[in-house]
């Protein structure tokens, strides 16, 4: 095996020539670094098929961070029976690389990319997990942060010391000049915890931009030697077998003045040339951009065809509009979004929960098209998911408020959001009913859909909010520890009981992951449409499947019983009978009316 570095050179040279006009050497530098790196390929170490695994019914994710699960890379290693009992495929390791000492938000501040953080394991350890994950059948997926290092790297150190050629590595300035000028058209992170993009670093008088918390210091792309080294740390993590390489904070990597400092062109042409050299370097080699921004930006980092950017992105849209949907009990929003049926070679990941929290980033001009004021709307959903509104089944907490714009995100884990906290802290049965009803309803909606299900550890088996980190100094600002928690494997215990909650809880999840693995819904999902219908309760899928394969997809987001006219479907062409695949009963779309119980779902196939 070699890599034909003239071959990559053709293909990369004039998008690098953009980012870097009059830069021959530095581009010269880089493909010598690529044919290096190539030289420390262990062939063992890798999986050798092609990526097309993104599209299988069997791919099912799981993400975690190592500590919280289960301590350190060994103890991970020890619950593989653990995954392959679920049906896991694909596991997404939180930052387990070596974090800044001290606070580090989560570990997304890394002191050194290529050692692993010594609490849980080292670079050996981790091969050796990836190894056995490999050989049964368990992808892994990590974290990598390119937008900043912390503050510690032994690049911010060198800053610090004066080293010129470092201090080029960040956007460190001499007075507040160029930092007002970008910060008059920046917007802001973290507002309450962190507010600005500039910090002010006393110990050497200088302004450093900081768009996430003061001790992430943001990389500089505009200089290629930061190109070539986060190029380098990339081929070094698809060398040690990593599948899926998560690309953190993507949108924010190119910063010019008078801009937003987000999305812009240049971050396109980056992660264009990382797929470029990925897909020769390392084919098997999956890239996830982490982008969570508007609906229709979101798309573009898939690249397109004069270029593939990301295989992968978190379908951050459909994650709000689930939650906008149960809280409204109305469909039409999410009725409305627009289905992209992209290119086979990228996927989305659906997820309804992750370790970040949920930011309110509805598409407003449909809102107001739909009677909605965007700006109440989004208090109303704040408030909702804190449990404040009247009606709310939900309890969570408030995440970044704003008190003069009012503007807020939320936390809480997925079950506490769906009702199940609130239920038993007011031992009401009936509530507990609806809340377990909730959380298979919205299980199903990730796991159902086109796309790779994520799983969040711990909603597995409706882990509740654990408010401990209001103790803890160094997380108490941040309430997204509110579901960043240890999983719970005494829980598990339970899951013998029968009547546990975990218990059917992680039953029902099982049955929708066998459904989806099964023989009739393990045929890839070419594209999907929605069928729009009167009932604003109900939203209604079709998915068409290769081999001709078609199922119909039904929804109730409400916990009243819903009549569906099947005059709207036969004149949309659905006129057969079906069958629904859980639970067997026999649907007929002749007959005038279907009903659909309290947040049921159907899944249906023709007779
Ligand atoms: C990503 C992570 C988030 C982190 C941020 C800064 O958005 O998901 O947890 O705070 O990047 O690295």
């Amino acid at each position: 095996m070699s890599i034909d570095i003239n071959k990559l050179k053709q293909s990369i040279q004039d998008d690098y020539l953009k980012l870097y006009p009059n830069s021959i050497s530095d581009f010269n530098s880089l493909l010598e670094m690529i044919t290096k790196s190539y030289s420390f390929r262990d062939e063992n170490q890798l999986i050798s098929n092609s990526p097309e695994w993104i599209h299988s019914a069997n791919t099912i994710g799981m993400m975690l961070y190592v500590d919280l699960f289960n301590s350190d890379i060994d103890g991970l290693v020890s619950k593989t029976e653990y995954f392959k009992n679920l049906g896991i495929t694909l596991i997404h390791l939180m930052p387990l690389v070596q974090p800044r000492n001290g606070e580090n938000d989560g570990g997304y501040a890394v002191r050194d990319y290529r050692k692993v953080n010594p609490k849980l394991g080292n670079v050996e350890s981790l091969k050796k997990a990836i190894k056995n994950f490999h050989n049964n059948g368990i992808r892994i997926c990590i974290d990598y942060v390119i937008n900043h290092t912390a503050d510690d790297h032994e690049w911010a150190i060198k800053a610090k010391s004066g080293d010129k050629k470092y201090q080029d590595y960040y956007f460190m300035y001499d007075d507040y000049t160029i930092p007002r000028q970008y910060e008059a058209t920046m917007n802001q992170v973290f507002p309450k915890v962190a507010p600005g993009n500039f910090t002010y670093v006393k110990d050497i008088d200088k302004w450093v931009m900081t768009t996430f918390y003061d001790f992430q210091w943001d990389l500089n792309y505009r200089n290629p030697k930061v190109f070539e080294e986060i190029l380098s740390i990339l081929l070094f993590y698809a060398n040690l077998g990593i599948d899926v390489i998560r690309l953190d904070a993507i949108p924010y990597i190119w910063k010019t003045i008078g801009t937003s400092c987000r999305n812009l062109p240049e971050v396109h042409v980056i992660l264009k040339i990382f797929r470029t050299v990925l897909a020769d370097f390392s084919p098997s080699t999956v890239l996830l951009g982490e982008s969570i921004v508007a609906p229709e930006i979101i798309v573009r980092y898939f690249g397109s065809n004069n270029g593939l950017e990301c295989d992968l992105l978190y379908n951050a849209s459909y994650m709000v509009e689930i939650w906008n949907s149960l809280a409204t009990r109305d469909t039409r929003h999410i009725s409305h979004m627009p289905i992209i049926n992209h290119e086979l070679s990228t996927e989305w990941i659906n997820y309804a929960r992750c370790h970040d929290d949920i930011g309110w980033g509805l598409d407003e001009s449909k809102l107001r098209e739909l009677g909605f004021d965007p700006f109440m709307h989004k208090q109303f959903l704040i408030d909702f998911y804190l449990g404040n509104y009247p009606d709310s089944f939900s309890i969570g907490e408030l995440y970044e408020y704003d008190p003069i714009t009012k503007d807020a995100r939320n936390s809480g884990t997925l079950a506490s959001l769906a009702g199940l906290e609130k239920a038993l802290a007011e031992k009401d049965l009936y509530k507990l009913e609806l809340a377990l009803k909730r959380i298979n309803l919205i299980n199903a909606l990730v796991l159902l859909r086109k796309g790779i299900p994520m799983i969040y550890s711990g909603d597995e088996i409706g882990l509740l909010n654990n408010y401990d980190y209001k103790n803890d100094p160094k997380k108490k600002h941040d309430s997204r520890w509110l579901h960043r928690q240890n999983f719970d494997w005494s829980k598990l215990d339970n899951i013998e009981k029968c009547d546990s909650i975990e218990r059917q809880i992680l039953c029902n999840l099982k049955r929708l992951i066998a459904l989806r693995t099964a023989h009739s819904l393990g045929s890839i999902i070419i594209s999907e449409k929605i069928i729009q219908v009167e009932n604003k309760h109900i939203l209604i899928i079709q998915q068409f499947r290769d081999e001709g394969n078609e199922l119909l997809l039904i929804f109730n987001f409400s916990e009243d019983r819903q009549f569906l006219n099947t005059s709207e479907l036969r004149r949309q062409g659905i006129n057969s009978r079906m069958v629904d695949l859980l639970q067997g009963k026999e649907l007929n779309f002749e007959k005038e009316q279907i009903i659909i119980g309290p947040y049921e779902f159907l899944v249906l196939k023709n007779k």
